[in-house]
This record gives structure tokens, C-alpha cells and sequence, in this order.
């Protein structure tokens, strides 16, 4: 597949602009993901500005060519293009894709994740032609479980990933959709 600069990433849904994160945005990325309610289910933590700072450039304004790395896109409200949150996505092998989104608590709950989820997946499926998308989720985190189910997802067997070994946190749920599912649901 060929590399795609993670500048070049722009997905436009009803409320908002996903497209990589900017070095400018480090104080507002790390004032909620920094919040015990938004880590809870999250592995990474940024522990100060700086440490957030690091993360935007390192996933964002200058990821690796290669294009299986994660690319972070922020969350941009499309009329006052405030950051309202963040997700990523990384191309796997066999055509297929990790997803990964956090919306601030302040814009929760307003349907965001749902719509920020939809227009990552249609990029996936139908920008970059891919096969399958997936995401972990703690069986804890209800409201990624249910944005992930209203999506068309499904959880995978045996569901439960418990490798000790290899960036898998144990006890995570593995949710995936296949390209058919999302073309048939689309029409
Ligand atoms: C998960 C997350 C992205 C959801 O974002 P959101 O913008 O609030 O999601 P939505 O408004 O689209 O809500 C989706 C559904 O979850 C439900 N929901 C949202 N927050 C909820 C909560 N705290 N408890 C239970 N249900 C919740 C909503 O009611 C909605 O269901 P409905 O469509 O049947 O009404 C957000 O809570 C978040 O960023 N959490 C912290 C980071 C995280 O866990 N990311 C996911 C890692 S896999």
C-alpha cells in the first residue's frame, strides 16, 4: 500500500474535522486526557504539556513513513474548529485497521464519539479500501462498547484478548467489522 503522510489525513463528518493533531494543541489534549474519568480505559497517560507535546509529534506531525504506524487526528469542531477530542487509527496487516477515540468530557455524551467513529470506519473502507477495522475495549467501558455495536461492529471470538506479551492489555474485548457489513448497512 502506498505511505500516506499523516498530513494528508482529512475526514469531514456533520460536526467536525478529524486531521493530525498540531504541536499547538498540547495544553488541550493534555487537560483531558489527563482526567482519571478519560485514562481509565486508555494505556497512554500524559503526564505534563510536554509529555503530550511529544505524543502530537511523534503520532502526528511527524509519524514514520512506514504506514503501519498510528496516525493521531484531532477532533476539530468544524464551525469554532475547538479540540474536542482525539483518535487515531494504525493500518495492520491482510488490509486491515486499529481504531482508537477519545472525546472531552465537556462534549460527551452529545453523540460525538458515535459520528467521530462512523466517519474514521468509512475513511478506512472506503478512502483507503480496506478489509476489516477493529478496536479494543475494556468490558467495563459501556459507552465505547455501545458506539461500537451501533456501529455495526461485533465482538470477536474468543472475544477476550489475554496474550501477556505483545502491547495487548489482558481482558480487553477485541470488536471488529468486515468491509461487506459496512458496504450492505450503508444501503
Ligand atoms: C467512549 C467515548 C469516546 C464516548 O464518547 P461520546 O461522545 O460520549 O459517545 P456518544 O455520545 O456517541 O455515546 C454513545 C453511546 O454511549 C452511551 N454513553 C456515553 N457515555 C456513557 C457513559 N458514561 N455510560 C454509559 N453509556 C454512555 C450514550 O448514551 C450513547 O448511547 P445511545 O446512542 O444508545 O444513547 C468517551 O466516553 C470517551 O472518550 N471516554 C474515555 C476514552 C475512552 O474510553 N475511549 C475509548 C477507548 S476504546
Amino acid at each position: 500500500m502506498t505511505p500516506l503522510p499523516a498530513c494528508e489525513t482529512v475526514i469531514t463528518t456533520e460536526r467536525t474535522i478529524l486531521k493530525p493533531l498540531a504541536g499547538s494543541d498540547a495544553a488541550a489534549l493534555f487537560a483531558y486526557r489527563s482526567l482519571p474519568a478519560v485514562y481509565r480505559f486508555q494505556t497512554w497517560v500524559p503526564r505534563s504539556i510536554d509529555d503530550a507535546r511529544a505524543f502530537i509529534l511523534r503520532y502526528a506531525v511527524h509519524p514514520p513513513t512506514d504506514d503501519d504506524d498510528w496516525r493521531q487526528l484531532g477532533i476539530y469542531c468544524r464551525t469554532s474548529e475547538a479540540l474536542m477530542g482525539d483518535c487515531g487509527f494504525q493500518i495492520l496487516e491482510q488490509r486491515g485497521a486499529e481504531i482508537g477515540y477519545t472525546v472531552a468530557p465537556p462534549r460527551q455524551r452529545q453523540g460525538l464519539g458515535t459520528e467521530v467513529v462512523r466517519g474514521l470506519v468509512g475513511y478506512l473502507f472506503e478512502d483507503r479500501q480496506l478489509a476489516r477495522v477493529m478496536a479494543r475495549t475494556d468490558p467495563a467501558n459501556v459507552a465505547s462498547i455501545t458506539i461500537l455495536e451501533q456501529t455495526g461492529f461485533r465482538r470477536e471470538v474468543p472475544g477476550r484478548v489475554t496474550l501477556q506479551t505483545g502491547g495487548e492489555r489482558e481482558g480487553d474485548l477485541v470488536f471488529a467489522i468486515q468491509r461487506e457489513r459496512w458496504t450492505a448497512q450503508a444501503r
